[in-house]
């Protein structure tokens, strides 16, 4: 039996199903929500030639057929170009109200087919099957969904909630080892940010864990899961400890628009090092003891993991330059940063009360360490 998350959401419930081989059963678990015995598949062109074949053949065993859309693998995916393809090929395929989409893929499919589901017909179900560690244990769950535009990341979209994901931690088995450590980035924040037994723990565990223990897999994606259900339950339209979840995101997405949201750093290799940054700030404000940001480093450099800015291969603009992309954040309530800084570890906290010369001083030691 698969590892169960309930997110209760008055009215928009949903479990979270988390375990191996829940490709090959997806039929079973679908078919409760389906009004007829179909469904259509979104996925990208990389996930559907590994998995998809899986998929149909899981929900041929309950009876169900599915029509697929392919699209091209990337973050450029995210665009309006892409969410109108979608809801053409949805309307081609008369795809109902009562109808399920399902969303196969990792972050940018998960957010994309959510939005547009959430504005097909209004809104129309759907079922994330996310493929990516990173899906696993973040986007694919709390009902964020959207498309990138030229002003910025993730800046159009809509809170719809899944139906139901299914978590096949089997999957994780075709991700590149890169892409499976950039994951593991998101895995750590929760650790960092309201759990330091997890945070412990994944110091242990975290090499079987890369290495493919399944037990270990299992274990961290439930873990991260729950807890990111239980903010969400808590706080679903971001109003408050939900920013709890973007620990490490100010500095991460700087990072990103400074190299291009390009192969030079993957979201989750942000993430790493943000948290690290973070942490080395709440430390000079006084906020944690230095050992806490030490403490930080090590894990992600036992992992092999990028940590400082010093892992980013090529030039970096200035510390001016990144304080400003922070700026661009959507996180900034009245024109101020607002960061989120921890007490320790697994005591994080949002706060707007950061002086801009303690994070310039941060950012410049942290360039002048890649010299
Ligand atoms: N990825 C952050 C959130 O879902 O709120």
């Amino acid at each position: 039996m698969p590892e169960t998350v309930h997110v209760d959401l008055p009215g928009r419930a949903y479990d979270v199903l988390i375990g191996p081989d829940l490709l090959s059963a997806a039929g079973r678990h679908v078919a409760p929500f389906l009004a007829r015995p179909r469904v259509t598949v979104i996925t990208d062109e990389t996930v559907g030639a590994l998995h998809l074949e899986a998929l149909r053949e899981g929900l041929a065993s309950a009876g169900i057929t599915l029509e697929a859309l392919h699209l091209p693998p990337g973050e450029a995916t995210k665009s309006w170009a892409s969410v109108e393809r979608c809801t053409d090929w949805l309307l081609d395929q008369k795809v109902e109200r009562r109808d399920v989409v399902i969303a196969l893929g990792g972050g940018v499919i998960g957010d994309l087919v959510g939005f547009a589901a959430a504005i097909l017909r209004r809104g129309v179900r759907f079922v994330q099957i996310p493929t990516s560690l990173l899906a696993q244990v973040d986007s694919s769950v709390g009902g964020k969904t959207g498309i990138n535009v030229r002003q910025g990341k993730n800046l159009i979209g809509a809170f719809h909630q899944p139906t139901l994901v299914l978590a096949d931690t089997a999957v994780l088995g075709t991700l590149q080892p890169r892409d499976f450590l950039a994951g593991y980035g998101e895995v750590v924040k929760y650790g960092l940010l309201g759990d330091a037994s997890f945070f412990e723990w994944l110091e242990t565990q975290g090499p079987a864990m890369s290495a493919g223990d399944m037990g270990a897999r299992i274990a961290a994606v439930q873990r991260s899961v729950q807890m990111k259900a239980d903010i969400v339950m808590r706080d679903e339209t971001e109003q408050g400890d939900r920013a709890l979840l973007n620990l490490g995101h100010t500095f991460c997405h700087a990072l990103e628009t400074a190299t291009g949201y390009s192969d030079r750093l993957l979201h989750g290799e942000g993430v790493a090092i943000g948290c690290a940054l973070a942490f080395e700030l709440s430390a000079r404000l006084g906020l944690c003891a230095q050992e806490e940001p030490s403490r930080v480093r090590a894990h992600l450099r036992a992992m092999g993991m990028k940590t400082d800015l010093a892992d980013i291969d090529g030039d970096l603009p200035s510390a001016e330059a990144l304080l400003d992309l922070m700026g661009q954040d959507k996180k900034v309530v009245d024109g101020q940063l607002r960061f989120i800084l921890a007490r320790g570890i697994g005591q994080a906290f949002v706060t707007s009360d950061v002086p801009r010369d303690v994070v310039l001083n941060l950012l410049r030691d942290a360039l002048r360490d890649r010299s």
